[in-house]
């Protein structure tokens, strides 16, 4: 098949230019590419210069790979996604996760900037998820299954570990870093929702909203990986306050929070 020569091919052309694997690979949301500013002994790889690697346009995502050490780790730093919203398809959005997943990165940890729909969270919010609703209207698994890849039909009755979510407890506890906890509900966007959707998703139990996220810890479950999964909650859903969503905000809470966000991630990391 044809896609998973591509995956191979980028793993292959990777694994010769970071050397070491990584322990841990982390997918920086919006407004969280910092992160990866932490890292030493840094190669930085531009996704462009990655075979087969999609391209993501949004701003307040660099679209580069940062590997190199931190707290003792050997860590990825993914900054940029693509996203379904582009235009992309599923096996596309989810390819960077295909690649970690072939490199055999034990852990991965995704994070994102959403919605909140608890209304108890308030922006800048940090949210451990601990598990989520696929309302995005796709599964990256469609198609002919590749046993390469992982089972036709992969169990998802616990897709973010608990024992990594207890991990990021403990490092909130080290840190003084507050958690929450909660179900992250994944929508296609780009447009937000409407404040009679976030009504449904408060009814059908949802703590956070946002874009991303799912597809990859789908995919990231079907090859085996261990996940944890963080949102910084940027702002207040559609209609909990009588005022339009800009993504100016988002960016703008995202980059406030980005430092308490990065230790939160660095002591987990430690902890692995
Ligand atoms: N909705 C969807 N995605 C988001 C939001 C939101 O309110 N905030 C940040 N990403």
């Amino acid at each position: 098949m044809q896609y998973y020569d591509n995956v191979r091919a980028a793993a292959d052309w990777l694994q010769s230019r970071i050397g070491a694997l990584p322990d841990v690979a982390v997918v920086l949301g919006s407004g969280l590419g910092d992160f990866a500013n932490r890292l030493a002994d840094a190669v930085t790889i531009p996704y462009g210069e990655i075979p087969h690697w999609p391209a993501s346009a949004v701003v307040g995502h660099a679209g580069r790979l940062v590997a190199g050490t931190l707290a003792g780790r050997r860590v990825a730093a993914l900054s940029g996604r693509a996203h379904y919203y582009e235009g992309h398809t599923p096996p596309t959005i989810t390819f960077a996760t295909r690649v970690l997943g072939l490199l055999r990165v034990p852990a991965l940890i995704l994070t994102n900037a959403a919605g909140g729909v608890n209304k108890g969270f308030k922006p800048g919010t940090l949210m451990v998820i601990d598990d989520h609703l696929n309302l995005m209207g796709c599964n990256p698994l469609i198609g002919a299954n590749d046993d390469r890849f992982g089972v036709r039909f992969p169990d998802m009755s616990e897709v973010y570990s608990a024992r990594l979510r207890g991990k990021a407890d403990d490092a909130s506890r080290a840190t003084g870093v507050a958690v929450a906890h909660g179900v992250y509900a994944a929508l296609a966007g780009p447009s937000y929702e409407t404040p009679a959707e976030i009504r449904y998703l408060r009814t059908v139990g949802a703590d956070a909203v946002g874009m991303s996220t799912v597809p990859e810890a789908i995919v990231a479950r079907h090859m085996g990986m261990e996940v944890l999964g963080v949102s910084c909650i940027t702002n207040p859903a559609a209609g909990v306050l009588p005022r339009p969503l800009k993504h100016d905000e988002v960016m703008e809470v995202a980059n406030r929070v980005r430092g308490e966000f990065s230790a939160l991630l660095e002591a987990t990391i430690e902890r692995l």
